[in-house]
């Protein structure tokens, strides 16, 4: 059966949606990105007609061309943000205009056709209020994972001419498993990430691929992820495999890498370089050296370190790892202000804090 739902979306009844007591026992511990919800929401694009056939329904394998453009030459780009269960009972999302800006600006950065942003956000809205039985109760969270590969059938190098944008969504848990106090990092002195000029300021999955190299020697190492230095010059602190970088000073104030092509603007570093200077701490946006780093941890000027992002939410890094040995950060546990921004995020996402920037988007 199928008919028109609202926000414009053709909806196609799921046949078999998970029984309640199965998706229950499934999302009491889901980890992160095995679990996936019921439906899934699909649009295409075409030269000749645009964004057309918005339809939500069950989720399940895509059928694709093995020409398809993606599976060649790696035009793909994707979000990740999450649908929050909050302690009143509403269900919210954060800041998803800022995803759906970054979404617009991966588009455009890998040739592919802008989805408009009330369109990603009428699709995020629409998963999440189909598949809200799927959001875990307590610290858990859903999340969304939209993403457009490119369709078209041919093998030439150019823009392909057909798109396919899709929603999936994944209940979850901390992503760094066991929810550890603190993760390990291993510096990757001989790959890189990003260079100027290239796609670093993208969420395109083909910067993914280009980081599991250096993934597979950070966890060969014992460690959880990998903190990539620029590609120029291989001194500079850029970001780790899948979030942001924070570095935390004994005078309180804090220091994270510029937005300057080569990484990704992430919506959680901006939201807490904002929420630290409302409490009036120094942020500083400026380059920091890795060799600046050892001087200041030898000197106890560094006090902490944590990775942000959506799924890292924050995660203090208790200590690096390099060839020449681990350096430890502060007393290796987690640091007081990691913690207590983290608190502070995680209370206005979960409506425990006031809201003062108005980021919560509320699903009807
Ligand atoms: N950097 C990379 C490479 C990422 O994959 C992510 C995750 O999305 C981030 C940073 C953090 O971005 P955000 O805070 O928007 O999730
Ligand atoms: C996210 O945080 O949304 C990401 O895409 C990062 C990835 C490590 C899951």
């Amino acid at each position: 059966m199928t008919n028109h739902g609202s926000q414009g979306f053709r909806k196609v009844a799921h046949p078999s949606p998970m029984p309640d007591p199965e998706r229950i026992e499934l999302i009491r511990n889901p980890g992160f990105g095995r679990a996936f919800s019921d439906h899934m929401v699909t649009i295409t694009w075409t030269a000749d007609r645009g964004w057309h056939e918005m339809t939500i329904g069950p989720r399940g394998p895509l059928s694709l061309s093995p020409a398809a453009a993606v599976l060649h030459y790696a035009q793909e780009i994707f979000e990740g943000l999450k649908a929050y269960r909050t302690s009143s009972g509403e269900i919210t999302l954060f800041r998803p205009d800022m995803n759906a800006r970054r979404f617009a600006l991966s588009a455009e950065r890998l040739a592919m056709p802008a989805l408009p942003d009330n369109l990603f956000i009428e699709s995020v809205e629409a998963l999440t209020s189909i598949d809200r039985a799927w959001i875990p109760d307590g610290e858990g969270s859903l999340y969304l994972r939209p993403f457009m590969i490119a369709t078209e059938p041919f093998l030439g190098v150019r823009p392909a001419a057909e798109y396919l944008y899709v929603v999936i969504a994944s209940a979850v848990g901390p992503y760094f498993s066991g929810g550890k106090s603190t993760i390990t990092v291993w510096v990757s002195e001989d790959y890189t990430r990003a260079a100027k000029g290239g796609t670093g300021a993208a969420k395109c999955g083909g910067n993914y691929a280009a980081s599991l190299t250096a993934q597979a020697v950070a966890s060969a190492e014992g460690c959880d992820q990998v903190l990539f230095l620029d590609s120029a010059e291989h001194r500079w602190i850029e970001e780790l495999g899948g979030m942001n970088i924070f570095l935390v000073f004994e005078d309180g104030s804090l220091q994270t890498p510029p937005i300057g092509g080569t990484i990704l603007p992430g919506i959680t570093r901006d939201s807490l370089i904002r929420l630290a200077r409302e409490e009036g701490r120094v942020v500083r946006e400026e380059p920091y050296a890795f060799d600046q780093l050892k001087a200041d941890v030898a000197s106890g000027r560094l006090r902490e370190a944590f990775a942000c992002g959506t799924a890292a939410v924050i995660s203090p890094i208790g200590k690096l790892k390099t060839t020449d040995g681990p350096i430890v950060i502060g007393d290796g546990n987690a640091g007081e202000v990691s913690l207590a921004l983290k608190r502070k995020l995680v209370g206005i996402q979960r409506g425990d804090v006031p809201d003062s920037f108005g980021w919560l988007h509320k699903i009807a």
